[in-house]
């Protein structure tokens, strides 16, 4: 029998401004390690708040748990109050960074920042979770053209070899965060994950487009999860609110381990 090597699920918490303390952060990432750092089959990443990365990262043994960063700065360095570097992030041995997430372009951050923030990460060696999704499907099909925009503005500068470096992460703003009504269905997600590998062919190539890592994000829980990854053609998770509870969280992991 043929030994197919199993590709890693990727599941990357993001906990947005949470928690309150660092004494909950420590006691949220020890439950979260615990499952973490057991799973063969699961990369986990944590993306706590800025002020909790240099702690965390003392918790931190192995390479299947690894902290990421939620944003950026488009600057290297400099008279930019409130933000944080990637030389920074590297300094403090990050490996990922959310790009784009929605509610930072609802704050006014343009495909074009985000292009230049996955510049700036690239250089300083940071894996660089891209986030799209429109704000709402339309019966028209218009949030296809969004979609199409959103990559093609983000991603266009990038060579071949940089593309195959970074993260999407199809997150469709109407299932995401406190407000959403529901998750997206696995079947639509399979659809804008194919159209948005229809795009990335166009862009560079089929070879690249089939081979890039994309995920789903947007109400995640430890009841949906798994169809996700079973059905929506996505090689992980990028999981909001559910990453706060290391129960929850720690079920997300289990199955998609299993998976
Ligand atoms: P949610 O958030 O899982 O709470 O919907 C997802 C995200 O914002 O990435």
């Amino acid at each position: 029998m043929v030994n197919i090597k199993k590709q890693k699920k990727l599941i990357i918490a993001n906990w947005k401004m949470n928690p309150d303390s660092l004494k909950e952060a420590i006691s949220i990432f020890s439950g979260i390690k615990k499952t973490a750092t057991k799973l063969r089959n699961v990369q986990t990443v944590v993306c706590p708040p800025y002020i909790f990365i240099n702690e965390l990262q003392k918790k931190v043994s192995g390479h299947r748990l690894v902290l990421g960063a939620q944003d950026v700065s488009m600057n290297n360095r400099g008279a930019f109050t409130g933000e944080i570097s990637a030389i920074q992030l590297r300094g403090a041995k990050v490996g990922y960074v959310i790009v784009g997430h929605s509610e930072r372009r609802g704050r006014g951050e343009t495909s074009g920042d985000v292009a230049t923030k996955i510049q700036v990460s690239l250089k300083e060696k940071l894996i660089p979770i891209v986030c799209v999704g429109e704000s709402e499907r339309d019966e028209h099909a218009e949030y296809l053209t969004f979609l199409r925009n959103e990559i093609e503005e983000s991603l266009a500068h990038l060579s071949e070899k940089d593309i195959s470096k970074i993260i999407i992460a199809y997150e469709p703003i109407w299932a995401v965060g406190v407000n959403a009504n529901s998750a997206d269905s696995p079947e639509d997600t399979e659809e804008a994950v194919l159209f948005i590998r229809k795009v990335l062919s166009e862009m560079f190539s089929k070879k690249i487009a089939l081979s890039m890592n994309i995920l789903y994000g947007g109400s995640i829980n430890d009841k949906n999860s798994n169809f996700f990854l079973e059905r929506a053609g996505v090689q992980g998770l990028l999981v909001g609110r559910a990453s706060l509870k290391p129960k929850q969280f720690s079920s997300i992991l289990n199955n998609a381990n299993l998976i």
